[in-house]
């Protein structure tokens, strides 16, 4: 089953197909529906990008979508995670997308469900098709990830992308930076060297900032201050990075807090990029989901259509 759940499951080569297959997607294919197929996306945390390009995404690959409102849903009648993703399955879903609050919620559902979950952010745990996104942004800037310098900056303790990069990108090659305040160190992520905000910026390849997670900190972190000049992406420090460096952010964005909002749509700036990529990345996953259910028939792989 081709659940995708954490980017450490994921191994190279099945990425770089991934990525492939968002660049054609990128240049208009879709994939031919010989019947119709139904995918269903479960948000039970706040979102604009991943849900919204996951609809788009599925859209464009013409299958029909199933919107869950857990605040229209059994949920409310005290409904389990596994007997609502059950429920959809029975009748009919072919994949589901989850973005649930809980880390790792996927573990109770992902040996007896069989069709394929996709991670749309599982707490602070992981965040797989933003940081495919990331690296097909990366890619296309630097058509390598060997030899890189990438610093991942601020929030990193609560990070659910910083922990799913910082992995992926270090067994791609690159060199990993970490950075931010003491407090939000984690000490399980053991991808990256910690640095100041100063060195991070000036010697990396890309600038990769982290949205302050307020929803995760539970009362602490309360008293710091300061946090833009102190750790933030300002006009100085842009002014210090490499000539050809880039500024990334999964967004949403602190303006004024993580990045100075005149960097925020600047030359060096791919944030915007990395929304675009975002609906390919999601395609090329939705494309993997579905090739899987079609393991036991004769034709394994969707064709791709213009
Ligand atoms: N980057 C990201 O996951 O954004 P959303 O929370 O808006 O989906």
């Amino acid at each position: 089953m081709r659940h995708l759940l954490r980017m450490n499951d994921l191994p190279a080569d099945e990425i770089m197909r991934i990525l492939k297959d968002a660049e054609r997607f990128k240049t208009g294919k879709s994939l031919l529906q010989e019947t119709p197929k139904f995918v269903a996306n479960l948000f039970f945390e706040p979102s604009t990008r991943t849900r919204f390009s996951f609809e788009v995404a599925e859209k464009r690959l013409g299958l029909n979508v199933l919107n869950f409102d857990a605040s229209l849903s059994s949920v409310q009648k005290g409904e389990t995670l596994y007997d609502t993703v059950r429920t959809l399955e029975a009748i009919g879903a072919d994949a589901v997308v989850i973005r649930h609050p809980d880390d790792e919620y996927f573990t109770e559902l992902q040996d007896s469900i069989s069709i394929p979950i996709l991670n749309a952010g599982d707490g602070c745990g992981h965040h797989p098709t933003q940081s495919l996104l990331d690296l097909l942004t990366i890619q296309q800037e630097f058509k390598r990830f060997e030899g890189l310098t990438i610093s991942i900056h601020g929030d990193i303790k609560h990070s659910r992308v910083a922990r799913s990069n910082a992995e992926v990108l270090k067994r791609l090659g690159a060199n990993v930076l970490l950075s931010g305040p003491e407090e939000w160190r984690d000490p399980l992520n053991k991808f990256g060297q910690y640095v100041t905000t100063d060195e991070a910026i000036k010697t990396s390849d890309v600038v990769m900032l982290l949205r302050i997670q307020h929803e995760r900190h539970q009362g602490e972190n309360e008293g710091l201050t300061d946090y833009h000049r102190r750790f933030g992406l300002t006009l100085e420090r842009e002014n210090a990075m490499k000539p050809n460096a880039i500024i990334m952010h999964p967004a949403p964005i602190n303006r004024g807090v993580e990045i100075a909002t005149e960097l925020v749509e600047s030359r060096k700036s791919r944030i915007f990029k990395q929304m675009e990529n975002g609906v390919f990345v999601r395609m090329a996953v939705l494309k993997r989901a579905l090739e899987s259910a079609k393991l036991n028939e004769e034709e394994n792989t969707y064709a791709f259509y213009h």
